[in-house]
């Protein structure tokens, strides 16, 4: 149905974390999700390899030239597809984004992460004019401080900057770390809400289906 790019230039901004919480957590609403991990250090499919927590299926795939003949075959069997990609400057994350029908775009709360992630809105642009269609892109903080200096300061410079930001932006927590280590997306707790919030904006989006209510006889 739809394909989510998790793109920016930066490296460690939180790209494979927004790739493992939307997968993982998409899977728990009885999603059927596939994963193209178009990153060297393939570290979004060990994730789901070791610990196969979710049935996702996960395919690496750097070469550029495979990836959207794959990431179309994998949309017309799946509800969702989350392609991660690499902090570097790879032929494969232009054609990721170019296929995407929403690219999520983290910062963390640092200057350089903030200019890439502007620069990466900005590689966006040229491929919605290369494809001649709108590409819907968001800027998600990841790794954020409320209520600290280098917020406000990171905060302000994306909106002179004019880009569109996520609403929900992903705390600082332990939640999001231990699930490298787990497995597991965070269910409960304030990790748990975060995801919860992500979900509800992305559905909001109509780019994951709404979740179906469960019937109680
Ligand atoms: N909301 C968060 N809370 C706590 N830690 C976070 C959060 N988001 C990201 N991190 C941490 O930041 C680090 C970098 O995150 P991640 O590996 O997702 O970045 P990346 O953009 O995929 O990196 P790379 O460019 O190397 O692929 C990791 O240690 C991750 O656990
Ligand atoms: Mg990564």
């Amino acid at each position: 149905m739809s394909i989510i790019t998790v793109a920016t230039s930066k490296g460690g901004a939180g790209k494979t974390t927004v790739a493992q919480v939307i997968a993982g957590a998409s899977c728990q609403r009885g999603l059927k999700v596939a994963a193209i991990d178009a990153d060297y250090n393939h570290s979004l499919s060990d994730w789901a390899n070791t610990f196969g927590t979710y049935p996702i299926e996960v395919h690496h795939e750097v070469n550029e030239a495979n990836l959207v003949p794959l990431a179309s075959d994998l949309e017309d069997k799946h509800d969702l597809v989350v392609i991660d990609t690499a902090g570097a400057a790879m032929q494969a994350t232009v054609f990721a984004i170019g296929c995407a029908d929403l690219v999520l775009v983290p910062s963390q709360l640092s200057s350089s992460d903030v200019i890439e992630a502007v620069k990466t809105m900005h590689l966006v642009a040229s491929a919605s004019q290369i494809t001649k269609r709108k590409i819907e892109a968001r800027i998600i903080l990841t790794d954020y401080q409320p209520h600290t200096n280098i917020a406000e300061h990171s905060e302000g410079e994306l909106r002179a900057s004019s880009v569109p930001v996520m609403k929900t932006k992903l705390n600082r927590l332990v939640g999001f770390k231990e699930m490298t280590f787990n497995g597991e997306v965070p269910l409960t707790g304030v990790a748990g809400q975060h995801v919860v919030k992500l979900m509800f904006e992305l559905e909001q989006m109509g780019v994951i289906p709404a979740q179906k209510m469960v019937r109680v006889s």
